[in-house]
């Protein structure tokens, strides 16, 4: 979704660093993209439709190479369409005031008949455009930026990030926060801000997310907050140690391929330092719950979206399994329009990767507000789920640029597993004996994801991959823990080569999606050798019988013997074979998507961070 980035240099040209800031937020998917910059006192703004090459070439041949403060913004459309006058920054009528945003307005359309009757002539079909106009009536008044900025947005409803260049004879940038994180940093040589910490780290580690109602001023080796009531506060700096490396593809052709590369290692990042074999016991830090508040669970509510719903779903299996805890789990955009009936004993567990997913967090804010404690499974450290949270894990994926998730869905997985031991241990439900047991099988498990993208593996699904690519369409089915990933490879699929593919629990074929078999519908059955074991090899049966080629997944030879092909993965624990047979299923999505040439890293009308509804 929209990405803002923003700087202040004592003396260097400021362009550069917003352009290279703005290809850092590419992955989050956008489709126009512009920069506002002071050249002397003059607001100058440079956007276009499409993608940061067109902006390059709009901004020509350094002409605005002496600006040293400005703003930018990659846009992915919600008010209008994507084009040149709607994409951002937005100014006011005298071009004294450049605005970018990340939101939603809500009452734009109410302000903008206001403006209008006011004689204001509006250039843009946005929401965006209406801040720069209020912003400049409350300058009018002589107030100062920050003030006028601070103003201004009591007038408006909705959700936001913004960055606001003020030119004239005091030039100011300032940036404000309700909703939409946005993070800034600053050095002796200037002052940077961006919606997204990955923009900032070559600038700073030491980075402070502004809070709710904050807005900021920012000068070269100075940044000053006042919250939501105009008081100067100071918001913490949290150290950020991502691997400046992490967010660049490092040869490898795709973001996804490389991150589908990296998930033994975020087994190993997420477990680091919260295991104790000896002890059977899993340490959790941070502001963790209590053997006693853990005891007092009644139930769980997972809350989720795509593919993090996915994990939640494993998640409901392994809390059940592994500490006894009645769970549910339901779509977090479903669940905050529904009126949810729980218990203030509910704990609410968010899953997600950002922690800025509008969904997700709007249904934990209700979950908060029904007297449910919460517990955010996240992988971005500053994020609103992790700040607001009663508790939180951080899943230690690091930086996720492909737009399909990979490896947090694995570092989700990891992530629940310890905690669902974490309460089985403390409610009794597992001995120490048992979660000693569970927790040696995560430790095997490393080397097996190892092995599941190694050179054999990769070669066999691309030869899969290049056998199925012209298929009709895809049914997954998996039973248990493994039904989750029949949906999570179904979704993969479709998100990234726009074939048509669905996900299904193997006992619900007959009841329908068994119509559709034939011999050009591939079926992708997931078949670990568990306690359904036998019941999935007779839905194996059931699509051959009908014409219809299978796919099998998975560790169970039998179910492997009867299927036209199969991808063999290790045999682990009962809660952990969805950590294995995912891997497969990720690599022939990409592997089809690569033989049908599309984007892979940024499909079509996808954005990595979905931060509206
Ligand atoms: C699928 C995908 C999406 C996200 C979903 C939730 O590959 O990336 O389905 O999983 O938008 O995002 P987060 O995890 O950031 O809440």
């Amino acid at each position: 979704m929209c990405g803002i980035v923003g700087v202040y240099l004592r003396q260097d040209a400021c362009l550069p660093i917003l352009v290279a800031g703005l290809r850092v937020l590419e992955y989050r998917g956008y489709d126009s993209v512009g920069v506002g910059v002071l050249q002397g006192p003059e607001v100058v703004v440079r956007k276009r439709a499409g993608r940061i090459e067109e902006l390059e070439k709009a901004l020509g041949q350094g002409d605005l190479s002496d600006a040293s403060i400005g703003i930018g913004h990659s846009r992915w459309a919600t008010h209008g369409a994507p084009t040149d006058d709607n994409a951002h920054p937005h100014t006011d009528v005298a071009g004294r005031v450049a605005v970018v945003h990340n939101g939603i307005i809500e009452n734009y359309l109410e302000m903008r008949r206001e403006l209008e009757e006011k004689g204001v002539v509006l250039s843009s079909e946005t929401d965006t455009e209406i801040i720069a106009h209020l912003i400049a009536e409350e300058l009018d008044c002589g107030v100062a930026l920050d003030q006028a900025v601070h103003r201004a947005l009591g007038r408006l409803q909705g959700y936001y990030a913004l960055a606001v260049l003020i030119g004239g004879d005091r030039p100011q940038l300032v940036c404000a926060r309700k909703g939409p994180p946005i993070c800034v940093t600053a050095t002796e040589q200037g002052a940077f801000l961006a919606s997204d910490a990955l923009a900032l780290l070559p600038h700073g580690r030491e980075i402070v997310f502004l809070e709710d109602g904050d807005v900021a001023v920012l000068a070269p080796a100075s940044i000053t907050v006042r919250d939501a009531d105009g008081r100067v506060v100071e918001r913490p700096a949290r150290r950020i140690d991502w691997d400046a490396q992490a967010s660049d593809k490092g040869g490898w052709p795709h973001y996804m391929l490389k991150e589908i590369h990296e998930q033994a290692d975020v087994v190993g990042r997420c477990s680091k330092g919260r295991v104790n074999l000896a002890r059977g016991a899993v340490e959790l830090g941070g502001r963790g719950f209590t053997d006693h508040e853990l005891r007092k669970i009644a139930r769980v509510q997972f809350l989720a979206c795509g593919t993090a719903l996915h994990a939640a779903l494993v998640g409901r299996y392994m809390l059940e399994g592994l500490a006894g805890i009645a769970s549910d789990v339901d779509f977090a955009s479903e669940f905050r329009y529904r009126q949810p009936v729980l218990s203030p004993q509910t704990l609410a567990i968010g899953v997600s990767q950002s922690g800025e997913t509008a969904d997700t967090l709007a249904a934990l804010r209700l979950a908060k507000e029904l007297g449910c404690s919460q517990l955010a499974i996240c992988n971005s450290i500053g994020s609103s789920m992790v700040r607001e949270a009663d508790s939180s894990i951080l899943i230690e994926a690091g930086p996720e640029i492909g737009v399909a998730s990979t490896k947090a869905f694995i570092g989700m997985l990891v992530a629940v597993y310890l905690f669902a031991i974490r309460a089985g241990r403390a409610r009794g439900v597992l001995s120490e004996k048992a979660a000693r047991g569970r927790l040696e099988e995560l430790h095997k498990v490393r080397p097996y994801v190892e092995r599941l993208y190694g050179e054999d593996m990769s070669a066999r699904v691309e030869g899969l991959a290049r056998r199925h690519v012209k298929a009709k369409g895809f049914l997954f089915i998996g039973r248990g823990v493994n039904y989750p990933i029949a949906l999570e490879g179904a979704l993969k699929l479709k998100e990234i080569s726009y074939k048509h593919a669905e996900g299904y629990p193997a006992g619900e074929m007959k009841h329908g999606p068994i119509a559709m078999i034939e011999p050009e519908m591939t079926t992708v059955v997931l078949a670990s050798n568990d306690a359904v074991a036998s019941k999935v090899r007779q839905n194996i049966e059931q699509v051959r019988a009908r014409g219809g080629p299978v796919i099998c997944v998975g560790s169970d030879a039998e179910s492997m013997a009867v299927a036209d092909e199969a991808v063999e993965v290790p045999e682990v624990g009962p809660w952990l074979s969805p950590l294995l047979n995912v891997i497969p299923l990720q690599l022939f999505s990409y592997f089809i998507a690569r033989e049908l040439g599309c984007d892979i890293d940024k499909p079509r009308n996808l954005a990595k961070s979905v931060t509206v509804e």
